[in-house]
């Protein structure tokens, strides 16, 4: 690149989808920073805009195109010097189609390429037209990443597998984010040390399926996510570990014992099932029934007593009967969530499910507005049950109000306390007095308030 390649530029990126679109969208910046770029938190007057996209469900799609005809009057606006790419699962889902459809985009990154962001900038810079890069490189991307970047925050997430070979009926990661690959754990540990010298005390761990996370080892041995979790206990000053989206067949006893062991991690787990009957998990594909998953909780409860779970639900797959629901329902009123994640059934163009005679949507609107009642009389009762507790809560900033500081609960929860001072990134002991329906408000124990 030459040296006009480097004159200030502003860039606005907009991230849709899951956690690991929040991760991705925040290396890409970093590895633009370098070149020129620095973020701003609007499209109007940016001269680049990155659109990281989900594929997940149609309505996520929809959301793509209806924010690129946006971005599109913004460009013409500008007489065409805006740059906008599309990166994430919707770029590697669409490739040449996208362009079809938004012939305006200069750039259509996949999630495994967008460390060759900067090139692929030149390259559009360069010819003019439109730059697509949908494949699966033989280089790992995150090799590529800058040494240092933006501080993260107080809780961060990093992530430590990509991919999916599980194949379930419904889901279109394993061809968006491709086969199942984990960093080596050195990369990781490294990553989770600069982040906590930029001040993060919390990180999640993340991977499409993180407890199947087998990355190669400092000592040439493979490693678990039980391994992991322990080793990063070790970095001083990291407080708190967690990891995201678990998938109930690689909930290994050595994991589950993590819990107990491993004063770092939290009591709190995401762990999606989808469905609480045998015949729709099985046509899932889920390799589980649900019976698997009770085993799973409640070991998981046996050896730390006071863990809490999450979930995701899907309702309306092919083949749901009012008895499938009703085992789902069944499942979720015996378990207890803290929370939990319920949508319907979308189906994917390419995914096996969406072949399949679907639902009607009055069905499907009408059990999913059940489960969702029922969930969120969960959540209510999971939030009041926390008033009382005195449990230790991670600050991370100050609150909405003078005088309020803000941090989290052991179960992510967040909690509003008056205190002299931010403690941003300390543990204190709070004593819970109020359940609003999205957070707690409590007291900071006095001797706290003198430390
Ligand atoms: N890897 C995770 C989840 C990834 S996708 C797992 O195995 O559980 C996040 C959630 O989106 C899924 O848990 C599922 O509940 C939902 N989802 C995925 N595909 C979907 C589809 N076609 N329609 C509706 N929901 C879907
Ligand atoms: Fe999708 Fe299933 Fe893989 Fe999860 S485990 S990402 S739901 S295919
Ligand atoms: Fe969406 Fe891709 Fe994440 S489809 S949920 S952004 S892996």
């Amino acid at each position: 690149m030459n040296s006009t390649d480097r004159k200030p530029r502003k860039l606005h990126v907009v991230t849709h989808g899951c956690q690991m679109n929040v991760y991705d969208s925040a290396r890409m910046a970093d590895l633009l920073a370098p070149l020129g770029y620095t973020t701003v938190d609007k499209p109007e007057g940016a001269d680049m805009v990155i659109m990281n996209t989900c594929h997940i469900r149609e309505r996520a799609e929809e959301k793509v195109f209806s924010a690129l005809g946006r971005l599109r009057v913004l460009k013409e606006e500008g007489g065409g010097r805006m740059m906008i790419a599309v990166t994430g699962c919707v770029a590697q889902a669409e490739s040449e189609l996208l362009l079809k459809r938004a012939p305006f985009v200069d750039l259509v990154v996949g999630p495994q390429a967008y460390h060759r962001l900067p090139e692929l900038i030149a390259q559009a810079h360069r010819t003019q037209g439109a730059v697509i890069d949908t494949d699966f490189p033989a280089e790992p991307k995150f090799d590529f990443l800058p040494a240092t970047g933006a501080s993260q925050g107080v809780i961060a997430n990093l992530t430590i597998q990509e991919g999916c070979d599980k194949f379930c009926s419904f889901c279109v990661v394993p061809y968006t984010r491709g086969a199942e690959a984990s960093r080596p754990a050195a990369q990781v540990i490294a990553e989770a040390r600069r982040m906590v010298a930029q001040g993060t005390r919390e990180i999640a761990l993340l991977g499409q399926n993180v407890n199947a996370y087998h990355g190669e080892g400092p000592d040439g041995k493979i490693w678990s996510l039980a391994r992991l979790l322990a080793a990063l206990a070790e970095v001083p000053e990291l407080k708190r570990l967690r990891y995201t989206t678990s998938h109930p067949n690689d909930m290994t006893e050595e994991l589950i014992l993590a819990h107990r062991d491993n004063p770092a991690l939290m009591p709190f787990l995401h762990l999606p099932v989808q469905s609480g009957s045998d015949k729709i998990l099985r046509a899932m594909n889920r390799k589980h029934g649900a019976d698997d998953f009770r085993r799973v909780v409640a070991r998981l409860r046996e050896v730390r007593p006071d863990m809490a779970f999450t979930s995701d639900f899907i309702i309306g797959h092919p083949g749901e009967t009012d008895a499938d629901f009703a085992a789902t329902m069944a499942l979720v009123r015996e378990t207890g969530f803290a929370l939990a994640y319920s949508f319907n059934y979308s189906p994917r163009p390419g995914t096996p499910a969406a072949g399949l005679p679907q639902l009607d949507q009055a069905v499907k609107d009408a059990r999913l507005y059940e489960l969702q009642a029922e969930l969120r009389r969960q959540q209510d009762a999971f939030n009041a049950s926390t008033v009382g507790l005195t449990t230790p809560v991670l600050f991370t900033g100050l609150g909405r109000h003078a005088g309020q500081i803000a941090g989290r609960s052991l179960y992510a929860q967040p909690v509003v306390v008056e205190a002299p001072a931010p403690l941003t990134g300390e543990v204190h002991t709070v004593t819970i007095t109020h359940a609003n329906p999205n957070s707690l408000l409590g007291r900071l124990e006095q001797e706290q308030i003198a430390a």
